[in-house]
């Protein structure tokens, strides 16, 4: 089953992606070239909050977006003129960087009488392992792990998505970037929790794992947070134990939901994973475990496509051209930012999901 594969096509979209901490260019080609590309990361802004700070994530998108697609252009020598789309990001997101990129795509298509393509942020990630992967068809279980999102999805087509679970509170990656906070390991927290759970022991601690065997499909972190600042205050663990069994059970945790995903939904010919949390090593040797195991083949983007970037909007905006064909017109230049925008318009709102749903 499935739609066909995109076939080769040469137009050329630009894509903008401003909905988190991320600014970031990119200019794709429908045949999944990526002509030129650039991010800027905030990280040095947030970094003394411990997390992203709404005010001043919008602030940066809007000093950096007008010079990096300058930039951007320069580098790959192309005007406007040159470009037949020009994607972004319009939700979910932080509200105040979207309104930045999407505005400014909105310029920029006006300015060139060129179509104009509002992205959900979530179908970027969605369709982003089919710019890695050109041989991935669809359908596919996608699970999205990263800062903001946390969801498992089966990838039926272009604009064809089923929401399988999601998070009733944290996303996988607020989860490791509080339990860093907690541990005093500075921010974001994913890298620096795996490395010194490389240190401990991931039996040491006994902490929950949250959901675990319930049939609800859904992921919970929140206590497992709780579970860590408890075990730090008990004094009777180190933090390279607190931090290695945390990782055991959270990779615990992704694993028994995805066994429920794939038992309500299943089966898949293939296991994707996306979003900044995709980089720890521990999750991908279970998944890829995982995968093996149910006869899946695995697939994970390479880490500049699994975070957030602006090639995976420019792509979701040239696979929605493939797709609509000579019927595409792209969508109205008042088109609304939207700050929560779920990809399965039929999933249930779930109590806690923020963003993330
Ligand atoms: O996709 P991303 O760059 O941005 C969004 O949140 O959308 O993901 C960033 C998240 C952060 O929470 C970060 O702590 C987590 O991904 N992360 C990791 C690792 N590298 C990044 N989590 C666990 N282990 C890692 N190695
Ligand atoms: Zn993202």
């Amino acid at each position: 089953m499935g739609l066909p594969t995109h076939t080769p096509d040469t137009r050329l979209v630009l894509g903008i992606e401003s909905s988190c901490d991320e600014t970031a260019v990119a200019l794709v080609r429908g045949d999944g070239t990526i002509v030129a590309q650039a991010i800027a990361s905030q990280e040095a802004e947030h970094a003394p909050y411990g997390g992203v700070v709404p005010e001043i994530a919008a602030r940066a998108h809007a000093e950096r977006l007008a010079p990096m697609l300058e930039r951007v252009m320069g580098e790959a020598g192309v005007g406007l003129d040159g470009v037949d789309a020009i994607a972004a990001t319009a939700g979910p997101g932080l509200i105040g960087g979207v309104m930045v990129g999407l505005v400014s795509a909105k310029a920029l298509a006006m300015a060139s009488d060129k179509p104009l393509l509002a992205i959900n942020h979530l179908e970027g990630h969605a369709l982003s392992p089919r710019l890695a992967d050109r041989s991935l068809a669809f359908p596919y279980l996608l699970l999205l792990v990263s800062g903001g999102h946390c969801q498992i999805l089966s990838v039926e087509g272009v604009g064809r998505y089923r929401r399988l679970a999601t998070t009733i509170d944290d996303a996988l990656g607020e989860a490791f970037d509080k339990t860093a906070k907690l541990l005093r390991l500075g921010y974001p927290g994913g890298p620096q929790v795996e490395r010194l759970a490389l240190e401990g022991n991931p039996q040491a601690v006994p902490l929950p794992r949250p959901l675990k065997g319930s049939r609800e499909p859904h992921f919970s972190f929140a206590g497992l947070k709780s579970a860590v600042l408890r075990a730090l205050e008990s004094g009777q663990h180190t933090p390279a134990d607190i931090a290695a069994s945390f990782q055991q059970a959270a990779v615990e945790c992704l694993i028994d939901r995805l066994e429920h995903a794939l038992e309500a939904a299943g089966p898949f010919p293939a296991l994707v994973v996306a979003g900044g949390v995709a980089a720890n090593k521990a999750v991908r040797t279970a998944l890829e475990a995982f995968a093996k195991a149910h006869a899946m083949r695995f697939s994970a983007p390479p880490l500049m496509l699994c975070t957030d970037n602006a090639a995976m909007i420019a792509w979701a905006g040239c696979e929605r051209m493939a797709l609509e064909g000579a019927d595409f017109t792209g969508d109205p230049l008042d088109i609304a930012a939207r700050p929560r925008w779920p990809l399965d318009p039929a999933a249930e709102a779930v109590r806690g999901a923020g963003y993330k749903a």
